[in-house]
Order: structure tokens, then sequence, then C-alpha cells
């Protein structure tokens, strides 16, 4: 897996400690640890890597990157990597797989109101969301937008419907508890 402290974990493991509470998750955690193959490193498609020179088993990763991977003209040994693994979607029959999202926020002060709120209205319109979906094999937020055919190989998929308040909520405590487990100290030895 890449660093624990990196933004993506810190909004998996926030949702653990959400769902979990501090202490279960806490365990969780020191048994992802016993079970590193290696000391945290590199971005998603690294742990992709990583799997296809045999380092390892599984990733953690978001699937946008497989994605990525998959139909990667520039730097083709990409879809080596990626032909090497499969996507595997955690708790999918139970509360479901944790999402990561891609949002847009305004500045309260924002010099250009107005364009900006027609961009923020194009983003979410059905032409964007599939125009989006298609170049960086994300999952549209909006219903009934096309999902990319890569990404439909990649199974169904049951989202975790827990807010993204309560994601917020618990990032410090999954920041403290990385530190407190020595996650990124990689696995004992
Ligand atoms: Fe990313």
């Amino acid at each position: 897996m890449r660093s624990g402290q990196h933004n993506y974990n810190i909004a998996l493991f926030a949702s653990m400690i959400a769902h979990l509470g501090e202490e279960k998750a806490e365990e969780w955690m020191k048994g992802l640890k016993a079970n590193l193959a290696r000391k945290p490193s590199g971005n998603d498609r690294a742990q992709a890597q990583a799997i296809y020179a045999g380092e390892c088993d599984l990733g953690i990763g978001n699937t946008y990157y497989v994605g990525l991977m998959i139909n990667n003209e520039k730097e083709p040994e990409q879809k080596d990597w990626a032909a090497s693994m499969k996507v595997l979607f955690p708790n999918s029959e139970d509360r479901g797989t944790h999402v990561n999202i891609s949002g847009m926020a305004m500045a309260k002060h924002a010099p250009n109101r107005d364009n900006a709120l027609e961009l923020m209205r194009f983003l979410g319109s059905a032409e964007a969301q599939s125009i989006y979906a298609e170049t960086n094999y994300e999952y549209p937020v909006l219903p009934g937008a096309t999902v990319s055919e890569t990404v439909q190989s990649f199974g169904k998929i049951k989202p975790d419907s827990l807010p993204l308040a309560e994601i917020a909520k618990n990032r410090k405590a999954a920041s403290e508890m990385v530190d407190r487990v020595g996650l990124d100290d990689g696995p004992a030895s």
C-alpha cells in the first residue's frame, strides 16, 4: 500500500473508525501492518506494479488508476501491471466498499461567482459526467450517466453510503492512529 498518511488512506481509515469505533479500528490496523509485504511506499499504480513483480498478493488503491493503466498507450508496461491483477470490492456483502470522491466547492469570496457556478453546473451535467467518467475512469455521481466500459468490466460496486461528514470528522483520529500503530514503518520483523 501507499503511505498510510496519504489522503486516500486517511479517508479509508476514517471510514473504518466511523464504522467500527476507534478501538476495533486500531486492532484492524495492527493486523494490516502485520500483513504488509513491505514498507508502505509509492503511489496507487506502484501497488499494481508490486503485484506484477510478485512482491505481494493484494494492494490497496483507487479503481480509476486501474482504468488509467489498462488504457495507457504512453506507458504500455502499465497494461501488464493491470493485467496481472483483478479488482476486488471489499465489504460487498456487508456495508459496501469505501469510495473516495472528486468534488468541487466555490470559495465564499470567489471573484467570478457566476462563471464559477456555470462551470460547476456543467460539471454536474450528464454531458460532463460522461466525459469525465470516460476520461478518468471514475464513477459518475449523476444517476444514469454512462459508466465507462473499462469500469463496468470491474463488476458491480456496492458503495458504502457513509456520509462524507463522518469521514471528515474522523480524519484526525485516523492520522494519529497511523502514527501510533507505526503503519508506515512497515511490517514488524
Ligand atoms: Fe489520484
